[in-house]
């Protein structure tokens, strides 16, 4: 899937031009492990900030190899990447069934956010919730992605607290999203 969105042009100030932003989102393969996580740590360290404390950011996004996403697709996550024209992993999404739930995650380079990269990301894990037989999805989503999931249909259940590798509390939201309509339920 290719998809086209209006970029701002940089003088739109002075002129109202607009050049496409194109992504393509597609299953990820074993190839793009290295992709993803770079692709993560870049969007935890530009995008982190604006609601984490340095040490905070600096943990979540510490360094780390493809090993980890190698690990996860080989015990059954399903990866989509968002990648630009030249192949760069603009953002990339996660789906996995943990204790009976359907999980998800999404994250995007902050030099590609707002442009719908991670709302693309997330139809397509959401579709394979779907397809698995889902009656909903749940994220423990970052404080800076809270109004993302909630833009997208997520409801917040509760704050919570995620433990980041390093051992260090990390604030979060659980949140939800039902695919069962309000009328259909008993
Ligand atoms: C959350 C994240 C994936 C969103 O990706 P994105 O590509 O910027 O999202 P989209 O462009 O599809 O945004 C869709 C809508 O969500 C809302 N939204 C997204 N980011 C937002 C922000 N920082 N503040 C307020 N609303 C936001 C807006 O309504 C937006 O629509 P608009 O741009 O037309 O106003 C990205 O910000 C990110 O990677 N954050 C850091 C990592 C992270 O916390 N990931 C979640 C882990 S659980």
């Amino acid at each position: 899937m290719v998809v086209r969105r209006p970029r701002p042009a940089a003088d739109e100030v002075h002129s109202p031009a607009v050049t496409a932003f194109e992504f393509q989102i597609r299953p990820a393969i074993f190839e793009d492990a290295a992709g993803i996580a770079a692709a993560h740590v870049a969007s935890i360290r530009s995008l982190g900030p604006a609601a984490y404390a340095p040490e905070v950011v600096a943990d979540w996004g510490a360094p780390r190899s493809g090993r980890r996403y190698l690990r996860a697709m080989a015990n059954g996550e399903r990866f989509f990447v968002a990648v630009d024209g030249q192949g760069r992993v603009l953002g990339f999404a996660g789906h996995r069934v943990e204790a009976r739930e359907h999980r998800i995650a999404v994250y995007v380079r902050g030099d590609a956010s707002r442009r719908g990269v991670g709302s693309a990301l997330l139809a397509a894990a959401e579709a394979v919730a779907r397809q698995g037989g889902a009656a909903g999805i749940r994220v423990d989503a970052s404080l800076v992605a809270v109004p993302f999931y909630a833009a997208n249909g997520f409801r917040a259940l509760a704050p919570a607290v995620h433990t980041l590798r390093s051992g260090r509390p990390m604030a979060c939201v659980k949140m939800e999203k039902s695919f069962v309509a309000a009328a259909q339920l008993p």
